[in-house]
């Protein structure tokens, strides 16, 4: 969405207060022992407490409130109540939700516990991308740009970026336009980043895949070769300058 008058900048505080908030919480409640469906069970009575609604369940009627994806699983995992977390799992986090007709996304890996597996330095460089990204976002800036960005980055630092999952525009529904912000230079993508159009900016930083494909049970996503991603999330609005990032109390670059 575009941001036209103060009640919707209003709105998209509101539900991004929540979703931050949420996915803050979650990350602090989980524990080795804990199974991912108690963790969203708990972020589900939070995101009810501030009247929000689960975005991927209203959307596409997900299996869960939250998307928790656990170790090779990188992105829309499923919560279940025989899913255990494990000291130095690498987990990541995805809370959207929808709130008064607006709508926001935010996510995060993190390791949970102590690192026995060494994933830090791949969540560490999701993280200070994520913040490269958005720093060089303003009203005019191509969004191939920042996808070359990205992967530019990534590549010096020894990962490769997941092709087929993206940013998107967001706030009067999960997705919409611009509906493709990749984490690689699209050379037929001529879209610019505009002054007021709210986006969720997203990582998928590899270790060895450039794919994301999707299991037998229809959601869960798995790398073409293998290996673990890390994902970080933040929505924003485009400025003429720094973004607002709506999402910032999430705490994911704390
Ligand atoms: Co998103
Ligand atoms: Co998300």
């Amino acid at each position: 969405m575009s941001i036209t008058k103060a009640e919707e900048l209003t709105g998209m505080k509101k539900v991004s207060a929540a979703v931050a908030l949420t996915l803050q919480e979650m990350r602090h409640y989980a524990r080795p022992g804990m199974t991912t469906g108690e963790l969203d069970r708990f972020g589900e009575r939070i995101l009810a407490k501030f009247g929000a609604r689960s975005a991927p369940r209203l959307t596409y009627n997900f299996p869960g409130c939250t998307c928790i994806s656990l170790n090779n699983e990188i992105a829309h995992g499923i919560p279940g109540h025989r899913k255990v977390m494990q000291e130095g799992d690498l987990v990541n986090i995805d809370v959207s939700a929808a709130l008064n007709g607006f709508w926001s996304d935010n996510g995060g890996s993190f390791v949970l516990g102590e690192d026995i597996h060494h994933h830090q330095p791949l969540v560490d460089t999701s993280k200070d991308i994520l913040k490269k990204a958005i720093a060089h976002i303003k009203d005019g800036v191509r969004i191939s740009s920042i996808g070359h960005l990205i992967e530019t980055t990534a590549k010096k630092a020894g990962y490769t970026v997941i092709r087929n999952l993206t940013g998107h525009g967001i706030g009067r529904s999960l997705h919409e336009a611009p509906t493709c912000i990749a984490n690689y230079r699209q050379r037929f993508n001529r879209e610019r980043f505009r002054k007021n159009t709210v986006v969720a900016i997203e990582t998928f930083i590899s270790t060895a895949s450039t794919m994301g494909v999707t299991l037998q049970d229809g959601w869960t996503l798995v790398g073409n070769r293998g290996g673990y991603v890390a994902q970080h999330e933040h929505t924003i609005v485009v400025t003429d300058h720094t973004p607002v990032i709506l999402t910032e109390m999430n705490g994911i670059w704390g």
